[in-house]
């Protein structure tokens, strides 16, 4: 990771109640202006965009990396093509350091983190000439080799979620709540020897034991406490990305994880859906995203595009 000189204007910066403009750099040293509402994307690799951001200037972080080896987001930095589940692990562990220098001292981080199984040869389509799709390059990869590491064997779920909750909480977060995502549309599987997967989890972080937490941002249709497990659909239109989460995941942690005109975080924006629920709620929001493409698709419009489908392989 290469660190750099913050600006005195990023330094100085108040991200609180949308009065100041936040000045940030991108990777490509471009300054961006966070104005009140509207979602702020800078462009790059999060390994290098975060330690410009300024210390302590962030109330809640809300993100889901990419999962290890299964979509190609098309560039060589990307996150999730690591050689060893392992790497993955300890390369979260480093940018959510970043994420945790940037938090508030009562600041929050919601992580939704995906599994996967260990695979050997499961596709049929291994080795150096194989032929496969782009968007299926990485699974392909996966499916290869059983990953040398953790004492997986063939068709092992890897629990990558957990294992990173565990890193995570080694590094000094405080692990507080782990939140069932239960879908409403699961993604299709060719299996016939388990159930379909169609949960995920979203861990709650805190850097202090005292944190801000609205527990009057959501609740029960019933009124009572938010109880931890969230049934979701996909947002109606679609995305014009592979793996946006549902608005309404983003919604429900920054009602709960922040005030009006605090700052909000995203270090892999994808299309923005962070962004755009921040807006609706008149947060201010920060996102970086690697893909250009993705990344202009945050600064645009709510995603709304044609979803891109990647159908995962059965394990
Ligand atoms: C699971 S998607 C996030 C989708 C997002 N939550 C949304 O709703 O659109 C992960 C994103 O992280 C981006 N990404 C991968 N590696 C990255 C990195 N090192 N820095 C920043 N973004 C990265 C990918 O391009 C992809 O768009």
């Amino acid at each position: 990771m290469t660190s750099r000189t913050i600006p005195k204007s990023v330094r100085d910066a108040n991200g609180r109640n949308g009065k100041a403009l936040v000045l940030f750099g991108d990777d490509n040293g471009h300054k961006n202006q966070a104005a009140f509402g509207k979602p702020q994307v800078l462009t790059g690799d999060c390994l290098r965009v975060l330690p410009t951001l300024p210390t302590e200037s962030v109330q809640c972080c809300v993100t889901s990396p990419p999962y290890w080896g299964l979509r190609d987001y098309d560039h060589p930095g990307q996150i999730g093509m690591e050689a060893s589940p392992e790497f993955y692990v300890a390369n979260l562990i480093t940018i959510f350091r970043e994420v945790r220098r940037v938090l508030r001292k009562d600041g929050t981080l919601w992580l939704n983190v995906g599994d996967g199984y260990a695979r050997n040869g499961g596709t049929g389509n291994c080795g150096p000439n194989a032929i496969v799709g782009n968007t299926k390059k990485l699974i392909q990869r996966r499916n290869c080799k059983v990953p040398d590491c953790w004492g997986l064997k063939d068709r092992d779920l890897m629990g990558l979620p957990w294992r990173v909750a565990f890193g995570l909480q080694a590094d000094g977060w405080i692990l507080r709540s782990r939140i069932t995502w239960i879908k409403k549309t699961a993604m299709p599987e060719s299996v016939k020897n388990r159930p379909t997967s169609a949960t995920e989890e979203i861990f709650l972080f805190t850097k202090s034991i005292n944190y801000y937490y609205d527990p009057l941002g959501v609740r029960e249709p019933t009124g009572a406490n938010l109880r931890n497990y969230w049934l979701l659909g996909p947002d109606p239109n679609g995305a014009g990305h592979p793996a946006a989460f549902p608005r309404e995941l983003a919604r429900r942690c920054i009602l709960l994880g922040s005030r009006e005109g605090d700052a909000v975080l995203d270090p892999f924006g994808g299309c923005g859906t962070t962004g755009f629920a921040a807006s609706e709620l008149n947060r201010q929001s920060i996102l970086i995203e690697l893909n250009p493409t993705y990344a202009q698709m945050g600064r645009d419009q709510p995603c709304n595009g044609k979803k891109t489908r990647v159908k995962t392989t059965g394990s």
